[in-house]
């Protein structure tokens, strides 16, 4: 009586255990979190996670790359009989060759879960030549193969199979992949070219039948399986084992291998996988690196094509900015002060408004520092105004650089810009010259603000038609001065400032001039030209010097003074 209700009590005991371990024996994996790897999973070799793929292996010739479930199974029951197990997972191989092929992978039921003994190539990451086939390897595989006759006494394989191997490389049996249609009908189809493949490997230990069934991932599991066949697996599985996958590369034949998603059961079926739930499966482009050299050329020719018309772009759009800035005319080659543009930037910040120091009709001046030399200097930057001879305006230049006089500022270079526009006039310059040595000799300004329209050189004209001159002096001087000499700086200045242009001096008469080398042309009847609009545009160059701060330049002395100072024109 004691005996027989000890002996329940035990038997209960031992189906509760059991019921526990049934329990617990399941898993499923939707994709693949990143941590996954080393927390659930062993990964080997080149095994990692991608995309929330398990990548067994990439694209590196003979790599090896497995993975197993941490936790290992019971395989045998209390009678020491092989339990059923139920797995199903979405596989997607990428062959990286243009040509089919590529060592399969394999669901594999192993003792260990590190095969550092393994050869890469087709021994599946699982064998070397040494131990193949070896009953103590206790290793069960389902191979899911693409590569065409791999030799090794598998030469009766074709590739795109499915093989069922017990302890080494030759498969017991194998099948070419397909499935089972709603009618009956077998299916084939390229494991390889499918997005990705859905796998259910089903076995009964009580019969000891062993049902592989594959399909296209999005099929469902077809009704009848692929491979269904009494497959003895006592003595080739232990007590506990290892379920996961492995999977190797070859030489030139270097598949990448993905699994999505895994669902694994001992005792019962595996819980189906929610399609919906998996990562999407990988690309299937094929590497560029293996791509026929027909295509890597027309590829290299469309690159060079493409490269040659970027820079043919950037070289003339380069030239055009530079010219904008700087353009090298015939006539400058002659003459050394040429300023960069850039320079003038520099020297006056930029033209900044706090360092203008004048501004009239058709320019400004600023006053700035030379970053070559240190030299203070004024830089003219001309406005647009309407085009002038351009031979005139370089001759012109090139006279004023050789002018060398006490009373006049040096001219020290010029305005690459004002070449481009043309825009301005070398005979307003001379202008502009009459009208400052006017403003110098007076110490008046060039137009008179307020109601009264004074304007200097008409007044300066005036007086000189009444023989009074002298009468436009300015009268801070005192009367302190060479008549000659402010009378010939007076009509120099009209001359200078003549409205009819040609009739204008060059700054070359203009010098000796000043140097009493020549005397000066009698004029009589001096004409007045105010209300003429490029009198008036023309005032810009002495509004400059009137309103510049320099020292006290009201009057000839300060002119005399000026000599220090230079003055660079720049244009816009
Ligand atoms: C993975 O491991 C974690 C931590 O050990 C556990 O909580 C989780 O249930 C495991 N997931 C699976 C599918 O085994
Ligand atoms: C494959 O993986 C290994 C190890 O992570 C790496 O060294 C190798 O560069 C990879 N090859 C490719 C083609 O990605
Ligand atoms: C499937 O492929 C195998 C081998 O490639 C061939 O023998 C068989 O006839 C094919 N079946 C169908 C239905 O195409
Ligand atoms: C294996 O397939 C056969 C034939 O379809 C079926 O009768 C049997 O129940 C299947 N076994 C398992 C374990 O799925
Ligand atoms: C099952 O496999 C054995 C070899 O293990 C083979 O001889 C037999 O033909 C197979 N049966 C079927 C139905 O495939
Ligand atoms: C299965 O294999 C074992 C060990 O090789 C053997 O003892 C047993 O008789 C086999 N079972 C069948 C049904 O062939
Ligand atoms: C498998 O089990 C047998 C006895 O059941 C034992 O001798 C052998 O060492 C085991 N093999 C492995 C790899 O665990």
């Amino acid at each position: 009586m004691a005996a027989s209700s000890s002996s329940s009590l035990s038997l209960l005991f031992l189906f509760l255990s059991l019921l526990v371990v049934a329990a617990q024996a399941n898993f499923v994996l939707h994709g693949f979190e990143v941590d996954v790897c080393g927390r659930n999973l062993t990964c080997e070799g080149v095994a990692v996670i991608r995309d929330k793929m398990l990548k067994l292996t990439n694209r590196s010739n003979d790599v090896i790359g497995s993975s197993f479930y941490k936790i290992p199974f019971p395989m045998l029951d209390t009678q020491k009989k092989v339990s059923s197990f139920s797995t199903s997972f979405v596989f997607s191989i990428v062959p990286s060759t243009s040509e089919p092929g590529g060592f399969g992978l394999a669901f594999t039921i192993a003792p260990k879960t590190s095969f550092s003994e393994a050869e890469s190539g087709h021994f599946l990451g699982l064998f070397n030549s040494a131990n193949n086939g070896v009953s103590s390897n206790h290793i069960f595989a389902v191979e899911f193969d693409t590569v065409d006759g791999s030799g090794q006494g598998e030469s009766d394989k074709e590739g795109n199979e499915v093989g069922v191997n017990i302890n080494g490389l030759t498969s017991t049996f194998f099948k070419p992949a397909g499935y089972f249609n709603e009618h009956a009908q077998m299916v084939n189809f390229s494991m390889e070219e499918s997005d990705a493949v859905q796998a259910w490997i089903d076995y009964d230990g009580g019969s000891q039948i062993l049902n592989v069934t594959i399909a296209p991932y999005q099929l469902g599991k077809p009704s009848e399986p692929l491979i269904s066949n009494f497959t003895n697996l006592t003595g080739v599985l232990n007590e506990t084992m290892y379920v996961g996958f492995s999977a190797s590369t070859g030489e030139a034949k270097a598949s990448s291998h993905y699994i999505l998603g895994w669902s694994f059961s001992m005792n019962g079926p595996a819980r189906s996988l929610d399609i919906s739930k998996l990562p999407d499966p990988p690309s299937k482009e094929k590497d560029p690196s293996s791509f026929p050299w027909v295509k890597v050329a027309i590829g290299f020719l469309s690159s060079l094509t493409l490269i040659l018309l970027f820079s043919t772009c950037f070289l003339t759009l380069y030239k055009r900015y530079k010219s904008h800035f700087e353009t090298l005319e015939d006539w400058e080659l002659d003459c050394p002060h040429r300023f960069k543009y850039r320079d003038l930037h520099t020297a006056t910040k930029g033209f900044k408004q706090s360092e203008l120091i004048g501004s009239g009709g058709f320019g400004a001046v600023y006053k700035g520092v030379l970053p070559t030399t240190g030299t203070e200097v004024a830089v003219k930057k001309i406005f647009r105004s309407p085009i002038h001879g351009m031979r005139e305006f370089a001759a012109e230049i090139e006279s004023l650089g050789r002018l060398r006089h006490k009373n006049l500022i040096n001219l020290q270079g010029w305005s690459p810009e004002l070449t481009r526009t043309g825009k301005a006039s070398t005979s307003s310059d001379v202008y502009a010259y009459g009208v400052l040595l006017l403003e110098v000799a007076t110490g008046r300004r060039p137009i008179g603000g307020g109601t009264s329209q004074f304007f200097l050189v008409d007044w300066v004209v005036e007086n000189q038609n009444l023989g009074q001159i002298l009468e436009v002096v300015d009268p801070k001087l005192n009367s302190v001065y060479d008549e000659e000499e402010v009378e010939l700086v007076l009509k120099l200045g009209l001359l200078c400032a003549q409205h009819n242009a040609d009739s204008r001096p060059t700054m070359r008469q203009v010098t000796r001039y000043l140097n009493f080398d020549d005397p000066l042309p009698e004029i009589g009847g001096w004409r007045r030209n105010s209300d003429s609009e490029s009198s008036r545009m023309s005032f810009g160059f002495l509004e400059i010097v009137s309103t510049s701060s320099i020292s006290t330049s009201q009057n000839l002395s300060s002119c005399i003074s000026m000599n220090n100072s230079k003055t660079i024109e720049a244009g816009r």
